[in-house]
């Protein structure tokens, strides 16, 4: 894959960079390594410093390890999911870390990449599965063998999507002819007339209904909060972890999940003693999220919904 143009620069780098700190440090994970941006600027910083990176998508850990061969033995990929954090640090022969970063979601490579079934603006079969060998269910699979009112609530709870109703009818409606959608353009072109366009849209009517199949494929959301505790426990005392997040419900996750790792009870009020398992293990080093500077925006459109949130795990 080195014929990927390395165009874009990593969403928040210099923050990162900051709030890393990693003078004198040993272990970095980069739980989402895509085009090993991050990982190469935290490499070059600091030399000191050994990255693990992790990807579940073969293509991206390829191109990355051929981006970080330069370093040698300082930098090791690995091909997994970030849910199964604590057993590559485990495979690799260590017991802790001294910081973690996740870029969530999908790289520029993978959207760019017209076969792999992430991109409304072109027609390809309808995958999205950010680990193309893992057998599980593709968009399609999970769009011909869900019930209507499932598709339904799929689309309406990771996508927000107003009109979910409608599309998961017309969807159904569809496949009981005989023709199941099959493709990203079939996809498309339905969510259009079922939706309708209007000059008011700031985004394609589609986007909302990608989003929420692609959220779905990975299970995007379900396994952030494993991760986030499994973090914490692999970190050092002091250790840090920073985690971007591109839209409103991974944001909400992650903050919730921060809030309750440094001591905020969610119990329902009224309740005698906290059951929620709340207890201070953190610091929050970010009170609101960091966001991109307007300079960032403009070079990189992508960054303009990131969020950075960073905690420190307490000295003891
Ligand atoms: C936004 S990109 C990361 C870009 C990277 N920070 C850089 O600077 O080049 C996200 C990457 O994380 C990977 N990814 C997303 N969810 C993952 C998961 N649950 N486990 C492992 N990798 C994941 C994707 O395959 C993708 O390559
Ligand atoms: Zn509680």
């Amino acid at each position: 894959m080195s014929d990927v143009p390395l165009v874009h620069r990593s969403v928040l780098l210099d923050e990162v960079l900051g709030y890393l700190e990693l003078d004198g440090k040993r272990l970095v994970i980069d739980a989402t390594l895509g085009l090993g941006g991050h990982s190469e600027a935290i490499l070059q910083a600091f030399e000191t410093v050994q990255v693990i990176g992790i990807d579940q998508d073969t293509a991206a850990l390829s191109s990355a390890r051929e981006r970080l061969s330069r370093f040698g033995s300082r930098f090791r990929g690995f091909h997994s999911n970030f849910t199964d954090i604590k057993m590559v640090v485990k495979e690799a022969g260590q017991s802790s870390v001294d910081a973690i970063i996740a870029d969530l979601g999908v790289s520029s490579m993978q959207l760019d990449d017209v076969s792999r079934g992430f991109s409304f603006r072109s027609d390809a079969p309808l995958d999205m599965r950010m680990d193309a060998t893992s057998g599980n269910d593709t968009a399609a699979d999970l769009l011909a063998t869900l019930d209507e009112e499932e598709i339904a609530n799929l689309i309406y709870k990771y996508g927000e999507e107003r009109k979910s109703r409608r599309i998961a009818k017309w969807i159904v409606e569809r496949r009981d002819k005989g023709k199941p959608i099959q493709t990203t353009a079939e996809l498309t072109r339905l969510v259009e007339r079922a939706v309708g366009r209007s000059s008011k849209d700031k985004i394609h009517p589609a986007t909302r209904t990608f989003q929420a199949l692609r959220i779905a494929v990975n299970d995007e959301l379900g396994i952030l909060d494993k991760f986030i505790s499994d973090s914490v426990d692999l970190l050092k005392p002091e250790g840090i972890l920073c985690v971007i997040t591109f839209h409103s419900l991974e944001d909400r996750i992650v903050k919730q999940a921060f809030q309750k790792l440094s001591g905020k009870c969610f119990c329902p009020p009224r309740i005698p003693r906290c059951v929620c398992g709340a207890e201070k293990r953190v610091d929050i080093l970010t009170r609101k999220p960091v966001v991109p500077s307007e300079a960032e925006m403009n070079e990189n459109p992508r960054s303009r919904s990131a969020k950075l949130r960073v905690i420190r795990k307490l000295a003891q």
